[in-house]
């Protein structure tokens, strides 16, 4: 009888130790690259916001928009050692720990945002990210977009060969590296916070970039030629340090999933209607604007794919899934 009510209170202490950690109240940090008027960041302030309310006051979430925390390979240092909580990170940073991430930036795997929409929030997709706890210390919740991948040049280029040899700014993983040395060009690695000054003072001829930040950061006032090739797609990864997560409550991991799903859903909308804008801005600005395809960059195709079909196996059928979206 002793034993049983030792028992009792046992279970009775560690019960309550438990709803002491699934309802603990917590202020969460949030880190991101982009600037505050970026589409990620506003949508990591809409997410903020929702999940605040959802927990009906007891979590807080802290944004360090524009790289306040460091640029993203430091900040995934924190998020692993869970002195950042949770992050917007780009699929390249992600890439650099899970090369089938590096699958994504296969040229021409999409034609539209829309279609990357598609592709992103399909469950093949999703699937990408279940590595990301072993291979990066994160756990990935959900895929958003950027706009295409578009070149920005300060000198004319009508054709392929005008990029051999010119350095132009890539954000640094293996992917871009690869696709520009395949083309000819000397691929600069620069991560986005260095590209005004790298484009202004002349570090670099050209840059590899979307149309939100040609025109959001002013980019076109340093180069005067604008390649609009689409060439990739830009996927954005809500991620939560995997250190961080063991800790919440199953209610918590729920609602944190649920949300940032809901808010990055957001970011293909948001680009569907703006890349428009931006592009019919772009034509109207007086810049040189070269319309490009595959075509344009055939050969460095070939080689990108016949590399990255070995080091990320899942790319033949990525192609296969995005060409039935079509
Ligand atoms: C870039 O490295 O080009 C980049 C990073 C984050 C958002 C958009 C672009």
């Amino acid at each position: 009888m002793k034993k049983l009510s030792l028992l009792r209170l046992v279970a009775s202490l560690l019960g309550s130790a438990l709803i002491a950690t699934t309802t603990q109240a917590k202020d969460f940090r949030l880190g991101l690259l982009t600037p505050p008027q970026h589409i990620w960041s506003q949508a990591a302030s809409a997410f903020a916001a929702d999940f605040e309310q959802h927990s009906q006051g007891r979590h807080k979430v802290a944004l360090f928009p524009a790289a306040q925390l460091g640029n993203e390979a430091q900040m995934l240092q924190q998020l692993q050692t869970g002195a950042l909580d949770m992050a917007f990170l780009t699929n390249a940073e992600l890439s650099n720990r899970a090369p089938e991430l590096g699958a994504l930036y296969a040229p021409y795997l999409v034609q539209s945002v829309e279609q990357a929409g598609q592709l992103l929030t399909s469950p093949e997709v999703q699937q990408l990210l279940d590595q990301l706890p072993a291979r990066a210390g994160v756990v990935g919740l959900a895929f958003g977009t950027g706009g295409l991948r578009q070149i920005l040049s300060r000198t004319p280029v009508h054709s392929a060969s005008d990029l051999k040899g010119r350095k132009l700014r890539v954000t640094p993983i293996e992917a871009l590296r690869d696709f520009y040395s395949h083309l000819g060009a000397a691929p600069t690695p620069i991560p986005l916070s260095g590209v005004f000054d790298a484009l202004a003072n002349g570090q670099v001829d050209a840059v590899d970039m979307d149309l939100e930040l040609i025109w959001g950061l002013k980019f076109y006032e340093k180069a005067d030629t604008i390649l609009l090739s689409k060439h990739m797609m830009w996927p954005v990864v809500g991620v939560v340090s995997a250190r961080v997560w063991r800790e919440l409550s199953p209610e918590d991991r729920q609602a944190l999933q649920t949300l940032m799903r809901k808010h990055l859903a957001q970011t293909f909308t948001a680009y569907i209607a703006k890349e428009r804008e931006w592009e019919q801005a772009a034509r109207g600005s007086g810049k040189r604007i070269v319309e490009v395809g595959p075509e344009f960059f055939a050969a460095a195709i070939e080689a990108w794919e016949a590399k990255w079909r070995q080091k990320a196996p899942a790319l033949p059928a990525l192609r296969q899934l995005a060409k039935s979206l079509q």
